[in-house]
């Protein structure tokens, strides 16, 4: 086929056509942090600048960076082998599932690895309505589920603020957080699943607690709705649990987790019980990256490292040294759980973030603009902790 004309005139032009300032989309505002490198919990700028890193890359990097039990395990898969898809069977691959199953403590025995969080959620929504037979799905106000057809239909305010769909591929009904008596009324027979995070992220570092995510539970029971915990955020340790399905003793029908999961190399998961692992056809689920040797090689380096080195425990420890020493200055309050933690703020998040970052430290805002959202890597120490509670002592009330 020949090229069309206009191809032909991209393909003519002149070589020092000017090239824009910068060729990225203009999709994230971006903080004034030109990182270079990184190393433990320390972010390094080409000026010799070091900050303290409380956001972890939205969630992501668990072990901190420079890791070397994580390093050496994606250099060795890269030498070795670094991509065939799931065409073929990769050990790899096997033994990342059977860690990730093991890591979940039972109750899980099937995984499918995708590669974000999104893919993740909108699998488990086929899943959901492979199985019902249903067309409703119930989602939390104040959820974030990504950015994708189906996952963005069940995030709070997207079809305000960026869905950009015509429309919702199925019927999404929002009900108020912890509002037990939103329940019955809103999941019915009519309702394939429940989509919640159990410690919502983006909405601000909110835990649902265990009495109101039982109830999800019972009525999802009764009504033959399958509960679905997206754990991108709140997964993998980081509430120091493997799942806030632990933490908070409530089973659900899947897991959806991502961010944690490869500490920086993408990749994502649906974990599912028997029940659900039992209506997987084959070709009915698909993707070509998911379930790569190098992701598969960075699941399984992650686990091994948060396992090998008691990082959860670590996780339970500091987070409540943050929750005990950093109440000062602006912060009034907190929220969350684990080192997915809310600082409840006397003035705008926003504010408090940029104040902190004058004085080194990287955190996080989040939906709710009173909170600041704290995200940082599995290993960080007491003496760290320190640092947030002197800048915001120095910030001041
Ligand atoms: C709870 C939750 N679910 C889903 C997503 C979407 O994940 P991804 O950006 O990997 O698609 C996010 C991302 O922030 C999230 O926090």
């Amino acid at each position: 086929m020949n090229a069309s004309p206009n191809l032909a005139a991209q393909a003519a032009a002149p070589p020092d056509h000017p090239a824009p300032a910068d060729a990225l989309a203009p999709v994230f505002a971006q903080y004034p942090l030109p990182v270079t490198h990184a190393t433990g919990v320390w972010l390094h700028t080409a000026a010799g600048r070091r900050v303290l890193d409380l956001y972890g890359g939205h969630a992501v990097a668990a072990l901190g960076y420079g890791h070397p039990g994580w390093t050496r395990a994606l250099a060795r898969q890269a030498e070795s082998l670094n991509f065939q898809s799931n065409a073929v069977p990769l050990d790899v691959r096997t033994r990342a599932a059977n860690r990730l199953v093991r890591f979940a403590g039972g109750g899980f025995p099937s995984v499918f690895f995708v590669n974000s969080g999104a893919e993740a959620n909108e699998n488990a929504l086929k899943m959901a309505f492979t199985i019902t037979r249903r067309s409703e799905v119930v989602a939390l106000e104040h959820s974030f589920h990504g950015r994708t057809a189906g996952a963005g239909a069940l995030t709070w305010g997207a079809a305000a603020k960026w869905y950009g769909f015509p429309r919702a591929p199925f019927d999404v009904r929002f009900i108020p957080r912890r509002d037990a008596g939103a329940i019955a009324g809103a999941i019915t027979q009519a309702t394939a699943a429940v989509f919640v995070e159990p410690v919502q992220g983006v909405g601000g570092a909110f835990d649902l607690g265990s009495e109101y995510l039982a109830a999800l539970r019972r009525r999802c029971d009764e009504v033959g709705a399958l509960l679905v915990f997206d754990e991108v955020q709140c997964g993998m340790g980081r509430t120091g649990q493997p799942f806030a399905a632990q933490l908070y003793g409530v089973m659900p029908d899947m897991i959806t987790t991502a961010k944690a999961l490869g500490n920086g190399f993408p990749c994502a998961a649906l974990l599912m019980t028997p029940r659900v692992a039992a209506a997987v056809k084959l070709d009915a689920l698909g993707t070509t990256f998911g379930g790569g040797p190098m992701a598969c090689a960075a699941i399984e380096a992650t686990i091994e490292a948060l396992e090998g080195e008691d990082l959860l425990a670590n996780v339970r420890r500091v987070g409540a040294l943050i929750r005990e020493r950093c109440i000062v200055g602006p912060v009034s309050g907190h929220q969350g759980a684990g080192l997915l933690t809310g600082l409840i703020c006397t003035r705008p998040a926003r504010d408090v973030h940029a104040a902190l970052l004058a004085r080194d430290i990287l955190t996080g805002t989040s939906g709710d603009a009173r909170v600041l959202r704290l995200l940082p890597p599995y290993t960080l120490a007491a003496e760290h902790v320190e640092l947030l509670r002197a800048a915001l002592l120095d910030i001041g009330a």
